[in-house]
């Protein structure tokens, strides 16, 4: 079998934040899998990633940490790096774009367009803050979006409806550090002609029938639209110079750099193997599939803009070969937002629960053609009813049974029932469906199929009654375990690109010590003497769900911010009757420094009110003003003087603030 060369990256994190859930679902998890496949089948492929450290993105959340933009990138790299590692996201190489080398090599590939005629230079009117005296680029500047209508879209993207933005037709844009509306300001800045790649990009993606629907959708749109000239530099103080002269203050756009990331940290990782120039092997080969997977707000940026840097180099650089993007993952319906940490972190999750675990529940969910909603009651149930009660009791039963009647020992039989061939067969079918699975990135059916597969091997087990047989049929019984010994390893094979640990521990139970390998399914199991056994996956409990709910909800800025009352119905409120009424007479009482004593005009009807305001409004504040009685509170004593109703206020640290009606009403107006 000829062997494939993959070139595999997943879109560069930015180093302005811990990693999340959303983020292993729809860029990492799926591109660790197809790799670890891959490897598996025994092609040639490498992951590369790194952290995306440019622009305004790392120096906005400088400036709101009172940090360094190199303290900020630091930072979060580490702790990138650091979940990955949890997750077992395994890069051949993870760089950084604040690196050296991947200036140089950004820098070229500007001057490259620029010498082949794509980037001409504009002077523009853009938007301007005075009162921080500087340019609003991209995340500092936000507004409404004029496709969607969404507010808080961002100066180059809208989240909602994902489309890029230019910042001048953001709708009542206002300056991300000040909240000021800003101003219009001369500038000068760079833009590559993308109208002049229409014509390749359209024969190009004539090839590209295979790829997913959504992305081709989108693209299709874009294209449709009409490609437009797009700024790729800025007036920023973090980010790549501009390398030409009459650049001062000028950085490359943050998009413009960052797939730049892809070749540089290929770039390093051939030089820290020794060989400088192995990155050539992928880059510069045609054969090699260049894979890009990502979510779905990066498609543009890696269909039509990087594709066309791309064609425009002084090599000849092979173009994505597939762009497999994800949809978002919700939590509890609710989108992901990590500006209320409303977000489920990596760093979070490991403290409670096995990686694999969040593995195989975001492979169970990848929102791979929708969107999908992460919950944690669905998480114990996909982490209980599936992992643990099919796949961990199948391998519980057999190496119990195994231990107590066989001395540990599963024996290859002379010859298989039909039962239990079919049994085989069935599953062998269903590996070919799995390997289809993982070539097309269908990971969520990948881990349905093989979850078929297990329960296949129960089925067997409860049909064949291995536990009567083992006293009237020896030979019965000990054919079922070996059956059931081969699916578990199986399984073993094709989920250890999903959960690698784990099968790494199912395989030591059987004592399968060859390299993991596709091809090692069609080896005959030979006689195998089990080792330790123990539980492939434990359970989650109620509580537990209750506890990670109850930590969302604290630490997410959507949780209430106090405890309410008991509800009520709206009979109890009718009960209440509120009147807008006029103070006619006010006056303070004497040894009662909080108290003040009204009177109140309710349409003819006077009372007396004694409120305890004093401490904030003079008498003479409130004569002749609207304010809202509560009527028909049964009257008590102040102060040995009686009050006829209670006057609604605000009651806040600051003080208190009398309602008053927004306009003059007729007294007597009833309040609802
Ligand atoms: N940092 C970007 C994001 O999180 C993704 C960059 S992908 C790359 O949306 F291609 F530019 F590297
Ligand atoms: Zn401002």
């Amino acid at each position: 079998m000829k062997r494939e060369k993959y070139l595999v990256t997943s879109a560069l994190p930015y180093a302005n934040g811990h990693l999340h859930i959303g983020h292993v679902a729809g860029a990492y998890l799926p591109a660790d899998i197809f790799v670890r496949f891959q490897k598996l089948l025994g092609n040639d492929v490498i992951y590369i990633c790194g952290t995306d450290e440019n622009g305004a993105p790392i120096s906005i959340k400088a400036e709101a940490e009172g940090k360094t933009p190199r303290e900020i990138v630091d930072h979060y790299h580490d702790s990138i790096v650091k979940s990955f590692q949890e997750l077992e996201i395994d890069f051949d190489n993870f760089s950084g774009t604040a690196r050296p080398e991947h200036t140089k090599i950004s820098q070229k590939f500007f001057l490259n367009l620029l010498k082949a005629g794509y980037i001409i230079q504009k002077t523009t009117q853009q938007l301007y803050c005075e009162h921080d005296k500087r340019f609003l680029a991209d995340r500092y500047i936000e507004g409404t979006c004029p496709y969607c209508g969404a507010e808080g879209a961002r100066g180059d993207q809208c989240d909602a409806c994902g489309k890029l933005i230019d910042a001048m037709k953001l709708i009542d844009p206002k300056c991300k550090i000040c909240g000021n509306t800003p101003i219009v300001k001369e500038t000068t800045n760079w833009y590559i002609e993308l109208p002049k790649f229409e014509k390749p990009l359209r024969e190009w993606l004539k090839t590209k029938i295979y790829w997913k629907e959504n992305v081709l959708n989108f693209i299709m749109s874009w294209l449709n639209e009409g490609l437009i000239e797009r700024s790729i530099t800025r007036d920023l103080n973090w980010g790549i110079p501009v390398p030409l002269d009459d650049a001062e203050g000028k950085v490359l756009y943050v998009w413009f750099d960052a797939p730049i990331g892809y070749l540089s940290s290929t770039v390093e990782w051939a030089k820290d193997l020794g060989t400088p120039d192995r990155w050539k092997d992928y880059w510069l080969d045609p054969n090699t599939k260049l894979i890009h997977f990502l979510g779905k707000d990066n498609i543009p940026f890696h269909t039509i803009i990087w594709p066309s840097m791309l064609m425009e180099q002084d090599e000849e650089y092979v173009l994505p070969h597939d762009v497999p993007a994800n949809e978002y993952l919700n939590i509890k319906g609710k989108q992901t937002s990590t500006s209320r940490n409303y977000a489920i972190w990596v760093r979070d999750f490991v403290k409670y629960f096995k990686p694999e675990f969040l593995r195989y529940y975001l492979a169970a969910i990848a929102p791979e053609t929708k969107d999908s909603d992460f919950s944690w009651e669905d998480f114990q149930s996909k982490i209980n009813n599936e992992l643990a009660n099919i796949l961990g009791n199948l391998a519980n039963r057999v190496f119990t049974f195994v231990n107590k009647y066989f001395d540990g020992v599963i024996e290859k039989p002379q010859k298989l029932s039909q039962l239990s061939e079919n049994t085989l067969d069935e599953a062998h079918k269903l590996v070919n469906e799995v390997k289809e699975c993982y070539e097309n990135y269908r990971v969520r059916k990948a881990v349905k199929l093989i979850m078929d597969i297990a329960r296949s091997g129960n089925k067997y087990f409860d049909e064949t009654k291995p536990w009567f047989a083992v006293k009237t049929d020896k030979a019965a019984a000990s054919e079922t375990l070996y059956v059931c010994a081969k699916l578990l390893r199986i399984i073993s094979i094709v989920f250890s690109p999903v959960l690698p640990k784990a099968m790494k521990k199912l395989r030591a139970m059987m004592n399968l010590t060859t390299p993991l390998a596709w091809n090692e399914l069609n080896n005959p199991l030979q006689k195998t003497a089990l080792g330790t056994i123990e539980p492939l996956f434990r359970k989650i409990t109620d509580k537990e769900v209750k506890e990670q709910n109850d930590l969302l909800d604290k630490q997410s800025c959507f949780a209430p911010a106090f405890e309410h009352k008991p509800e009520i119905e709206y009979d109890d409120f009718t009960k209440i009757e509120l009147r807008v009424v006029k103070v006619i007479a006010a006056e303070t009482i004497p040894k009662a420094k909080k108290l003040l004593k009204l009177k109140i005009d309710c349409a003819g009807e006077i009372r007396q009110v004694i409120a305890g305001i004093s401490q904030y409004y003079k008498p003479e504040d409130l004569i002749g003003k609207q304010v809202v009685l509560l009527m028909n509170l049964k009257p008590r004593k102040l102060m040995g003087l009686e009050s006829q109703g209670m006057i609604l206020a605000a009651n806040s640290k600051d003080g208190i603030a009398v309602i008053v009606p927004e306009k003059d009403v007729p007294e007597g107006s009833e309040v609802l």
